[in-house]
């Protein structure tokens, strides 16, 4: 009976398209991409609508993923990017948690980043270069004398192939990005698939998988900043939020990791219980002014390669809730503190200082310049694969 209801819904969506189609009012007609098989027909139809087009005549594409408990969450081709994510709070009133724009103009010009896949490296590599045996690379800086997330034109900016697909209940996307020999001085040919999927246990599950014909290094991340709120007018910190580490890593003047791994206890890094971010986020504390507030990459407990909630975030007013499993060694909270009230909030307003927090999961920074950091390498016949799951949850 329910199958039946939902090929009707399809059948007739897909009328309503052929007569707007036919109205000639095609370019911006929401599409619901079929399934065939009836084990497919259970997963909720993704939409793909027309985003924008870029200076070169390309067209981008936003995809639409729901689930049955009321989760919407939109990625454009362009950067991989999750430009919105539209959740209900305890009292049922749905509300986008994550920082994005509503126009590609925005995306294209400067920002930071906001919800896109990074590639080939997340975070910092000092003075934007690393060796393999006897080469050296070197990459653009981009930050400072850094190369940051992969570079003036990484991952971010790149247009991905998407391929929509249902897998039993779970809505599914494929992303594929082919970077060429040299992109961004990066060694090698690398093919990279990320694999978005979202189910109704309300999690969304980021696969991420590479191949190289020549050594190189990786470290993919996605760099969503969530307001569980849903008001971005205001500052994450009031949000609680629990990592499990107990160690952080401590950076120099330019955010770059000293090689330390400091333990955590009684400093302003120690999340080991939930804590609400306020508290000492602008502590009279060396890291903290450095970061000017929270920007540092925590040591993850845990067996890395084993998928292990990492970090909690709960927004109490809202009941809004955020897990954070990852099969990664490290996780930088940041507190966006360098948002500066420049970039345009679609809601109204703009986006004020720490009015979001990334919590990207990733090898440690800098790490192909630190022997005493797990390794960052992937060599020819190997095969690079991490998972991330947000999971969402009212408390
Ligand atoms: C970094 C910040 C940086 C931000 C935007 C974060 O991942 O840790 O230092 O400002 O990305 O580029």
């Amino acid at each position: 009976m329910y199958k039946i209801t939902k090929y009707s819904y399809l059948f007739s969506t897909f009328l309503l398209i052929l007569a707007t189609t036919s109205c000639k009012e095609a370019k911006k007609v929401e599409t619901e991409i079929t399934t065939e098989t009836a084990e497919q027909m259970s997963a909720q139809p993704i939409s793909k609508s027309e985003f924008g087009t870029l200076p070169n005549g390309t067209v981008i594409d936003k995809y639409t993923l729901t689930n049955a408990n009321g989760i919407a969450i939109d990625v454009i081709s362009y950067g991989g990017r999750i430009t919105a994510i539209r959740m209900p709070d305890k009292n049922g009133k749905v509300e986008n948690i994550t920082l994005g724009f509503d126009k590609l103009e925005d995306y294209l010009a400067d920002n930071p980043y906001f919800g896109a896949l990074i590639g080939r490296y997340g975070n910092r590599i000092a003075n934007a270069q690393f060796s393999i045996g006897e080469n050296t690379y070197k990459l653009g800086a981009n930050n400072g004398t850094n190369n940051l997330h992969g570079g003036p034109e990484g991952f971010d900016r790149a247009v991905w192939k998407v391929t929509p697909k249902a897998d039993g209940d779970k809505s599914v996307l494929v992303l594929e990005y082919y970077s060429k020999d040299g992109e961004m001085g990066y060694p090698g040919n690398l093919a990279t698939v990320v694999t978005y999927t979202l189910d109704n246990d309300n999690q969304f599950e980021i696969n991420y998988e590479a191949e190289t014909d020549k050594a190189t290094v990786i470290n993919l991340t996605q760099h969503a900043y969530f307001n569980l709120s849903g008001d971005f007018s205001k500052p994450i910190t009031d949000h609680k939020v629990k990592i499990d580490a107990d160690s952080f890593l401590p950076v120099d003047e330019n955010l770059i990791p000293t090689g330390e791994i400091r333990n955590v206890s009684g400093t302003p890094f120690d999340f080991t219980q939930s804590k609400t971010v306020s508290k000492e986020i602008d502590a009279d504390n060396k890291q903290i002014a450095l970061g000017g507030g929270y920007d540092h990459c925590w040591v993850l407990n845990g067996v890395t390669g084993t998928l292990r909630t990492s970090a909690i975030a709960v927004h109490a007013a809202s009941g809004r809730k955020l897990e954070v499993l990852t099969t990664e060694p490290g996780i930088q909270f940041y507190t966006g503190n360098f948002l500066d009230g420049t970039l345009p909030n679609p809601a109204g307003g703009y986006y004020g200082k720490r009015s979001g927090f990334c919590l990207e999961t990733q090898h440690y920074p800098d790490s192909p310049n630190q022997p005493k950091f797990p390794s960052t390498k992937l060599e020819p016949g190997e095969r690079y694969k991490t998972t991330t799951i947000f999971k969402f949850s009212i408390e």
